[in-house]
């Protein structure tokens, strides 16, 4: 008799960019040229010093790194948080380092939410990156989504929620700039939203993965609000500084969600190796590197943007992120698909997404105008 598999995993979709990884292979395989503008991770090399300082770190010996983090690392994310957004956190019980912020935004639910409890509700917009839901799902909380339409700017609407809805609310997920659109949500936002979880005794968990990646000012961060004693922010080195693979970010979010993440985490045992938050001090302590990469996405964003819309294909949304997101006509994705240029369909990341392809900024310059070329020619 086979082993059974837990029913939350069994009937959960295949994660959707396993289907486009398949699809790349195919192409590869039929000697197809492939540029590939469908998953956010970013080919832009990691600043030499980044890399030099991972290197000089390197012990003989790497022991067990504590869930808490080297201190030096939690100082560099506040000096970071204070230079970057005016707020003063304290490093040792506001700020936990965390292995990249994928691990840390599936598990907040299972730290936060009672499964047996009437508010087990985790709101989140959608599309969306699919961690929030599948987070809430595997911690027995009720995944509810909220649809971002380009109408409202892709922002909730957060007037047109019922109360009956929002007293059941444990955690609102919000993501900006928006994964997979781009949209930026302003302080005014944020205000409300923190209006809201104090009257109705919620959480805010904000996903600010993309903060760094902005052209024209810099986006506000959730925490921002007069009162961030209900705010958990989500930050990580993984497109900021194009260090997804070293696994490196943080939760900034008041004392007792700290406390409650520091006992939680040493049972999974998840927080960067020692000589990779070493050189994640570096990281968050410079930002000509990050103005070199945000320097390096507008350039791709100048030489694909002119082409997108000379086909008549509408770029909606699209001010920040490493993200361009489209109105298109259904069969575009197959269209490019055959000429070897792969994009997301907008339905992989949720039902809202139908009408919609996502261009993701990875390719090289080079390859990005090959793919302008390629457009001009569909
Ligand atoms: C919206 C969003 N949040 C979080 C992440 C997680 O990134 P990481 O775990 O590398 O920090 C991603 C990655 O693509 C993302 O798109």
């Amino acid at each position: 008799m086979a082993i059974r598999i837990a029913p939350t995993l069994a009937e959960m979709a295949t994660y959707p960019f396993v289907r486009l990884e398949e699809a790349r292979r195919r192409l590869l395989e039929e000697g197809v040229a492939v540029i590939d503008f469908g998953k956010g991770d970013p080919n832009e090399p990691t600043d030499p010093l980044i890399r030099q300082a991972l290197v000089d770190a390197l012990p003989e010996r790497s022991p067990y790194p504590l869930a808490q983090g080297l201190p030096e690392l939690r100082a560099a994310t506040a000096e970071w948080c204070e230079r970057r957004f005016g707020v003063a956190l304290d490093p040792d019980t506001e700020i936990v380092p965390t292995y990249g912020s994928k691990e840390a935004i599936f598990s907040l639910a299972q730290v936060l939410v009672d499964p047996h409890a009437d508010k087990r509700t985790v709101l989140y917009g959608e599309p969306a990156y699919p961690v929030y839901e599948r987070g809430a799902l595997f911690a027995g909380a009720e995944a509810h989504p909220l649809p971002l339409v380009r109408e409202h700017a892709f922002l909730p609407e957060l007037h047109a929620i019922p109360p009956r809805v929002l007293d059941r609310t444990a955690i609102f997920w919000v993501n900006y700039p928006n994964n997979p659109t781009g949209a930026v949500a302003p302080l005014s936002f944020y205000e409300h939203l923190s209006e809201l979880a104090e009257r109705y005794d919620f959480a805010i968990a904000s996903d600010e993965a993309y903060s760094e990646l902005w052209f024209d000012e810099p986006p506000p961060s959730a925490l921002q609000v007069p009162d961030r004693s209900r705010v958990i922010v989500f930050q990580t080195l993984s497109k900021r500084s194009s260090m997804t693979g070293y696994r490196s970010g943080f939760v900034a979010a008041p004392a007792e969600v700290i406390a409650a993440l520091k006992s939680y985490r040493p049972t999974v045992g998840t927080a960067p190796q020692e000589f990779v938050q070493r050189a994640s001090v570096v990281a968050w302590s410079d930002e000509r590197h990050v103005a070199e990469t945000r320097d390096r996405y507008r350039a791709k964003r100048d030489v694909l943007m002119p082409a997108i819309a000379a086909k008549g294909w509408e770029i909606v949304a699209s001010e920040a992120t490493m993200y361009l997101w489209v109105v298109a006509p259904d069969d575009t994705v197959d269209r490019l698909l055959e000429r070897g240029v792969v994009v997301s369909p907008g339905t992989f990341f949720g039902p809202s997404g139908a009408g919609y392809i996502r261009f993701a900024l990875v390719p090289t310059l080079d390859e990005c105008r090959r793919a302008a070329a390629i457009l001009a020619e569909l």
